[in-house]
């Protein structure tokens, strides 16, 4: 996730842009750049914040330019690798949001028609390619370029031919174009840095095209035929804005986990390699995290043992620094989504001393995890501002089921039949997290009767014991309600006696070989009176007789059920801190980034 905005009327441009740019800043913070066109074409850029920018800054003049603010994918956060770029001519400035899957065969057919190459980003392609097809139609040369594309964009180019001209598209990220009262052109990734010119916005729509000159736009698709698309009246503030309209980061977070998911698979399925990641020989795994993310290597226990047949072990961070293990043998699997948890990082150091190989899964590109440990998986969920974990723990588990993937095919523990199947489900997660989100007011009806209790139990088996831990997490952090989670069969060892009718239960059953073992659990708990909420299948008639309101979600393979299962609980979580009016997004006590050990 990356920010764009773009202008075009009689301001100096820069100032503007860089002001719009402060306004996009949550969507990315690792790089900045800008271009502006006056005599002639000029870009200043930088690593790190907005600020960084600010402060090395030369005037440049001119009323028609693109400012970016970069969340590092591809390549990491550095000068080189920031936002715009330029062709081999230095006519042409980009910048881009998504990600190009096919950039390396573009790459490589543009190297050998002899473009030269400076940066280790997929972005870089683009502009080589619109520079290909460049024949004095900026347009044209931008339609027929992204024809060759396959991937997600929102790309604007600006060209020293055609001042007062930019032209941006859209597929799989989000572009807004308006025009204000004066006439100034100006678009962006969302509409908070444009609310200071206008409130009428149009919304580009995936493979749309436009065209913005001063006072006007023109919309087009890849063919260059005519489209249309409606104006909208946005009234928000900047804040509402940059929350797009969610009352939350945090919430906004939890609905943007299609979009994470899609990000996340893109280009690896069935295309890159992971098993490179892994050292060849290796038979078992040790992951090693914190929190939230230890929660993902719990879930990924079992998805490694069943699908890659790796014995795998989950320890905390914390705990694994300080024992007394002289050698390790197993591949270290760290996983952190800001990369900078100094247990996670002190556990690497650890494990590297005790002399094995280590892979992170990290969301944060150039991190320090990155840096320590032998190879990465990002999880390209884009930026968090909420403090409490959603879309960046999704996305860990898609990196474990990509990595599941490919190490079962190497090892043959997954047929090629089987994979296939596998493969196909987990495209299909991302609608079927969609359809758990359209179930957020059903949700918002069972945060009532537990927005009050004091102690909430979340019970699961299997691969969902530990959706019962983080659920469990999910909603103490947040709402400051005692939960605990528990494997379903262990409460009749102690935590029942616990259980009553001030207990709500949140119960975790799906359609797997331990569903009847939950369902005699789940009657354990009613017998003492507990209310029980469930989180099943919506045709689970059974379930449904048992407990007071079951929480639907989609069928799926058991093994991806915990994605479906805690975006149910995350804004279950979300529903009840609300109530209690508690700091959703800087909950008490906590922080984003934990540096200290
Ligand atoms: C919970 C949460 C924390 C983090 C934990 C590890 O929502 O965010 O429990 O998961 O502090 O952080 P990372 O993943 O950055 O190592």
């Amino acid at each position: 996730m990356c920010g764009i905005v773009g202008y075009i009327g009689r301001q100096d441009a820069l100032p503007i842009l860089i002001e719009g740019l402060k306004h996009l800043e949550y969507r990315g913070y690792d790089s900045a750049g800008v271009a502006i066109l006056g005599k002639d074409l000029q870009i200043q850029k930088s690593q790190g914040h907005i600020a960084a920018l600010e402060a090395k800054l030369v005037q440049m003049d001119g009323t028609t330019g693109l400012a970016h603010t970069r969340w590092a994918t591809h390549g990491r956060p550095s000068d080189l690798n920031a936002h715009p770029f330029t062709d081999c001519s230095g006519a042409m400035a980009i910048v881009h949001n998504g990600i190009i899957e096919n950039f390396q065969a573009l790459k490589e057919d543009l190297l050998a028609k002899g473009h030269t190459f400076v940066s280790e980003t997929d972005t870089e392609t683009l502009v080589h390619l619109f520079e290909e097809h460049y024949k004095g139609d900026l347009a044209e040369a931008v339609r027929a370029g992204l024809k060759k594309v396959v991937g997600s964009y929102a790309v604007a180019v600006i060209h020293r031919d055609h001042p007062g001209m930019l032209v941006a598209a859209r597929n799989e990220n989000p572009l807004v174009v308006g025009v204000s009262a004066d006439g100034e052109g100006v678009m962006a990734s969302d509409v908070t840095p444009l609310l200071d010119f206008t409130h009428e916005f149009t919304f580009l729509e995936d493979g749309d095209l436009v065209v913005l000159r001063e006072g006007e736009f023109q919309l087009m698709d890849l063919d260059g035929e005519p489209v249309e698309r409606p104006v909208h009246v946005v009234d928000w503030n900047l804040e509402d804005a940059q929350k797009g309209g969610f009352e939350h980061f945090m919430l906004k977070e939890i609905f943007e986990q299609p979009q994470a998911i899609l990000d996340s698979m893109m280009g690896r399925i069935v295309e890159e390699d992971l098993t490179a990641l892994a050292p060849p020989d290796v038979d078992k795994i040790k992951i090693i995290a914190c929190g939230t993310s230890y929660h993902a290597g719990l879930i990924g226990k079992y998805i490694l043992e069943s699908l890659a047949g790796l014995d795998t072990t989950v320890e905390m961070a914390s705990e694994y620094r300080y024992s007394n293990l002289a050698k390790e043998s197993a591949l270290v699997v760290a996983i952190t989504q800001s990369g900078e948890t100094i247990d996670t990082i002190s556990a690497v150091r650890e494990a590297k001393r005790r002399g094995t190989s280590t892979l992170a899964i990290t969301n944060v590109v150039g991190s320090t995890i990155t840096r320590e440990a032998d190879q990465t998986i990002y999880t390209r969920a884009g930026p968090e501002i909420g403090v409490a974990a959603t879309k960046t723990f999704i996305t860990q588990l898609i990196a474990i089921y990509l990595l599941a993937f490919a190490l079962g095919a190497k090892r043959r523990t997954i047929g090629a039949e089987h994979l296939r199947v596998l493969r196909e489900e987990l495209r299909r997660l991302p609608s079927q997290v969609q359809q758990v989100l359209n179930n957020r007011d059903l949700i918002k009806g069972v945060a009532e009767p537990i927005h009050e209790a004091h102690d909430v139990y979340f019970i699961g088996r299997n691969i969902n014991y530990p959706s019962a831990l983080e659920g469990a997490l999910k909603l103490k952090e947040i709402s400051y309600i005692h939960a605990e989670g528990y494997p379903a069969g262990e409460m009749k060892h102690g935590p029942i006696a616990l259980v009553g009718e001030d207990t709500p239960i949140i119960a975790i059953v799906v359609d797997d070989p331990v569903r009847p073992k939950m369902l005699s659990n789940i009657m354990e708990v009613s017998a003492r009176d507990a209310p029980v909420f469930a989180v099943g299948l919506e045709d689970d008639v059974e379930l449904a007789k048992l407990v007071d309101v079951v929480i639907p979600v989609p069928r799926t393979n058991p093994i991806f059920s915990p994605v479906v299962v805690l975006v149910s609980l995350q804004l279950l979580a979300y529903f009840v801190a609300h109530m209690r009016k508690c700091s959703i997004d800087k909950p008490r006590n906590l922080a984003k980034s934990v540096t200290v050990e």
